[in-house]
């Protein structure tokens, strides 16, 4: 990257306030929960320099950082959907950033981590990340979007070491699919011309770019991990993640039968999957990239374990700080940071409105391709018959297995309701083809549960009106305990 570019220039004067944060844990505050968590790091004697926290309420985020002492914390968010053309126009987008502006001041973090990828587009609403579309333009609106957000965190004010939250975005994984032909890097390539913004590199989410782009067929794992990094903007990784991989459960029965059935050698279908434990060859390419000469501006290495058992985390930690222990001591001790309150903006670049409304297009074209309405083709599309294949697993068992099953089993949420519709022989597979059916906009910040509750009554009140009464009082019970659970002593103090 030329260091002359004013973004790049831009970034430098931002990281360079951002203190070494170490061997860290990217967590969720009750999954596992994070006081019992750390109490066993601490018997292992391997406490974390940092715990990266997973977006979540601004009461229990306090309540976090007043436990945690005078421990490390930076800030995972989520719900900005900044891959979308014209977000920044909704009330919402900005109403988000606000949240995270909050939540950053009350972590006093460095960074916001934020998947370059989306749960929500052309009105589509989406249980887990979409990856974006890769190509140009789109990287184009990525960098817009990310300067806004970043503009807008800027005028939320400095921390209390006087420097600034910097925006990170995070390469997502891919789920069996690739959409758009711009090479990746080059994608990353595009948005870092363009924006100050500092990335997250997550080693799993690597992992599967080298499975479902195709270049698993065409060059060893090493090769591709060497090529990768040679065409990305590496100076521009303030942190790196590393997850487990899985094959996930929705997808399970049918490739046990795919490989019976082929008996062709290939890796396997995994995805990325925090729960899981985190597989060696995750570790070797980890090396590959800490030895690489342009990775000069990591901030903090992190294991990414929202969700997995705690005797794994304190197993895998244990395992890793041994092996990473020296990394941040050959790049100098966590030094103090230097105040940075004072920041060039980056200047706004506006697209035109034609271009964003072709992109727009092309995002409709993509969700209608995951909903099989229309074909992959076209220039969007790679022509591979294997990745059409991987992408049908996506459209027909990973989708549906989102609404369903992922975030809240409809079964189990609405029990009765679910009785009365098997007894009128009503498959809650229509509940997967309702909620796709129609584009329509976010009412409130994104919650998928929440979304769900609300959905459900009204796929129950066009196939079963009689049903909807029950629906509706399961549902509010449903969004009191939800409420609760999130907010529990909020909720005792006003009751
Ligand atoms: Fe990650």
């Amino acid at each position: 990257m030329d260091c002359g570019e004013p973004a790049h220039r831009e970034f430098l004067r931002r990281v360079e306030a951002i203190p070494l944060h170490g061997l860290g844990l990217s967590v969720d505050i009750y999954s596992p929960d994070l006081p019992s968590l750390r109490r066993s790091l601490l018997e292992r004697q391997v406490p974390p320099a940092y715990f990266e926290i997973f977006r979540n309420t601004t009461r229990a985020l306090v309540s976090t950082r007043n436990e945690i002492g005078d421990a490390r914390l930076t800030y995972h968010g989520e719900g900005l959907w900044i891959t979308q053309p014209r977000v920044t126009e909704s009330w919402l987008f900005r109403q988000a950033v606000g949240e995270a502006g909050e939540h950053l001041h009350v972590l006093q973090s460095a960074w916001l981590n934020h998947e370059c990828a989306a749960k929500f587009f052309a009105g589509h609403c989406f249980g887990t990340y979409l990856p974006p579309l890769y190509t140009r333009g789109s990287a184009e609106v990525v960098a817009e979007n990310t300067t806004a957000v970043q503009r807008q965190l800027d005028q939320q004010g400095c921390l209390q070491d006087g420097s600034r939250p910097l925006v990170l975005l995070e390469m997502p994984p891919l789920t069996y699919f690739v959409a758009g032909t711009l090479p990746i890097p080059t994608f990353f390539h595009v948005i870092c011309n363009q924006s100050a913004c500092g990335l997250v590199l997550d080693i799993g989410h690597l992992w599967t770019v080298y499975r479902y782009t195709g270049a698993c067929r065409a060059m060893t794992l090493p090769r591709f991990v060497e090529t990768f990094l040679d065409d990305f903007p590496l100076e521009r990784v303030v942190e790196i993640h590393v997850a487990g991989l899985d094959i996930h459960e929705s997808i399970r029965a049918c490739l046990t039968q795919e490989i019976t059935r082929t008996d062709v050698p290939a890796l396997p279908a995994w995805t990325d999957a925090h729960a899981a434990p985190i597989p060696p060859v995750l570790l070797e390419m980890l090396d590959q990239v800490l030895s690489h000469p342009r990775l000069i501006n990591l901030r903090g290495l992190a294991l990414e374990v929202d969700t997995k058992p705690p005797d794994l985390i304190v197993e895998e930690f244990a395992v890793f700080a041994r092996r990473y222990a020296s990394v941040f001591h050959q790049k100098g001790d966590c030094e103090k940071p230097r105040p940075l309150c004072e920041v060039n903006a980056v200047p706004e670049s506006k697209r035109s409105a034609s271009t964003e409304a072709t992109i727009e297009e092309a995002y409709e074209r993509y969700v209608q391709v995951l909903l099989g309405k229309a074909e992959p083709r076209g220039l969007e599309w790679n022509q591979d018959p294997v990745g059409t294949h991987e992408l049908e697993l996506y459209r027909s068992l990973y989708l549906p297995y989102e609404i369903l099953h992922w975030s809240g089993e409809v079964e189990d949420m609405f029990v009765g309701s679910c009785r009365r519709l098997r007894e009128r022989g009503i498959a809650l597979e229509g509940f997967v083809a309702f909620w796709f059916r129609n584009s329509q906009p976010l009412a409130d910040l994104y919650d998928f549960f929440l979304l769900k509750v609300d959905r459900f009554v009204a796929f129950i009140h066009e196939v079963a009106p009689d049903v909807e009464e029950l629906a509706a009082a399961e549902a509010e019970g449903l969004r009191q305990a939800y409420r609760i659970a999130n907010e529990p002593s909020q909720t005792l103090q006003s009751s």
